[in-house]
């Protein structure tokens, strides 16, 4: 209220003074200088107008619109539009100069101003487009060039951020205006990618559990949005992975960098996963099992129940020809339908065998772990695939091919009958999970299999 009632009291008591000195003061000499206390009656009244103007425009009209405060900078303009008003007003009529002629001989002097306040004035626009659009706010941090920081003030000639050094760094509004400017809003979803290199030798799906068990209790998360970890390129030396989480405060990446390196090191030295760095191998490849895997190996055969008939040497022939894959989560391993002359061991994870359906719904048949073994019927009886086998999690699968198995064959010729019914003792597991198979259908089913393998590898 003192906004108003004191300019106004001053117009009042300028009004009241002039008034009182007509009357009292015959003397039409000093009438001349009646008119600076006209004047000055003027002044306090224009004060007042502009004020209750800039009162209804921003503090009533623009509040209730816009639903926040009017940017200062427009309240500025509109109080020096209205003071101008009022001094044209007072030196046109009040105290009767003549305005153009002032502004007339003053041309140069303009033209000299105008040529030095060039790069002010560009600020001052500038400035002005800032805060009507206002494309950031206090609390946001803005990239200009390679410049990062937090917007903590924002003034008509400039704009001023704090770095993570804590320095302050002050940008000319103009170049705020005409630079590229990346702005990641306080209390937004900012992503961030943080690139971290693993070696070529370790499996994908290893790395990325290691980095995502890094990065769950990684502080300053924003909880709405979980970490994503994915291969970003095969570079030289190393997969380069990705990792990408969303924070609300960017200027806390660089810590939240530094404390998942710090992490990623510690997790991989546990694995005795080495951080790759720029280095030239030579890999001179070994044709056939590494040595040292043998005994692991003839250990793993002597474990799995379609090998029992086997002996001593026959497995660890069998041990030294396993090839070892690893799969992915969700990769096929083998498709329903397709050729196949392997089967293979499950060393490490879980895969699910199913049969597709043309409702696209596949039925899952069993779940197989360590120890288990699958694509045994297509290897025995070269018939195609019964099933789809897919890796549940990342599995390591251990893979025994045709030649191997021909060889045993040859060598003892009874090795054919005794696998038969092993495939067909393990048919009738599976076929319990539907139903229980008699003790005179699975022999059938053992015959019928023993045929086809003596069909397949043309024995006698
Ligand atoms: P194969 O037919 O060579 O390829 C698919 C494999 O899935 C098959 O050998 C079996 O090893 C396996 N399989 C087929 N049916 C079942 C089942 N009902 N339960 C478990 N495994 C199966």
């Amino acid at each position: 209220m003192k906004k108003f009632t004191i300019p106004l009291a001053f117009s009042v008591i300028a009004l009241l003074v002039y008034i009182i000195l007509m009357w009292t003061l015959p003397d039409w000499i000093y009438r001349d200088y009646l008119k600076y206390l006209y004047a000055a009656f003027w002044i306090g009244l224009g004060i007042a107008i502009v004020r209750a103007i800039g009162y209804v425009l921003f503090d009533v009209i623009f509040r209730k619109r816009k639903g926040r405060e009017a940017p200062e900078l427009l309240r500025v303009l509109v109080s020096i539009a209205g003071y101008s008003l009022i001094f044209a007003f007072l030196f046109t009529f009040v105290l009767e100069k003549d305005l153009a002629g002032i502004f007339a001989t003053s041309a140069v002097v303009s033209l000299i101003l105008g040529l030095a306040l060039q790069e002010t004035l560009g600020n001052f626009f500038a400035g002005i487009s800032l805060h009507v659009e206002q494309p950031f706010h206090i609390g946001d941090a803005i990239r200009i060039e390679t410049m990062i920081g937090k917007v903590e003030a924002v003034t008509w000639r400039t704009t001023t951020i704090r770095t993570n050094d804590n320095t302050l760094i002050i940008f000319p509004n103009s170049r705020v205006a005409r630079d590229a400017v990346e702005i990641f809003p306080y209390n937004n979803l900012n992503r961030r990618i943080l690139h971290i290199p693993a070696p070529y030798g370790v499996p994908p799906q290893t790395v990325i559990q290691l980095i995502k068990e890094c990065i769950r209790t990684l502080p300053n998360l924003a909880p709405e949005r979980a970490p994503v970890v994915r291969i970003g390129r095969f570079a030289d030396s190393s997969i380069d992975y990705e990792v990408l989480y969303w924070v609300k405060d960017y200027m806390w990446t660089p810590d939240m960098d530094a404390k998942m390196r710090e992490r990623v090191w510690y997790a991989f030295h546990r694995k005795g996963i080495q951080i790759p760095f720029p280095i030239r191998h030579v890999l001179m490849e070994q044709v056939g099992a590494a040595a040292g895997q043998e005994e692991d190996y003839a250990e793993i055969i002597r474990q799995v129940s379609i090998f029992e008939p086997l002996g001593d040497h026959e497995k660890e022939e069998v041990a030294r020809s396993l090839v070892r894959y690893v799969y992915a989560p969700g990769e096929m391993i083998l498709r329903s339908g397709d050729q196949g002359n392997s089967m293979f061991i499950v060393h490490r994870g879980r895969v699910e065998v199913q049969l597709p359906s043309d409702n696209g719904k596949p039925q899952q048949l069993a779940v197989l772990g360590p120890g288990d073994f699958f694509g045994e019927m297509a290897l025995f009886t070269g018939e195609p695939r019964t099933a789809d086998v897919s890796a549940l999690e990342e599995v390591e699968v251990l893979e025994i091919r045709k030649p191997v198995i021909e060889k045993l064959f040859a060598e003892n010729s009874g090795l054919a009958e005794a696998l038969s019914s092993k495939i067909a003792d393990r048919q009738a597991e599976l076929a319990q999970y539907t139903r229980a198979m008699p003790e005179d259908e699975k022999m059938m089913k053992s015959r019928n299999i023993l045929a086809r393998v003596k069909r397949f590898f043309s024995l006698k």
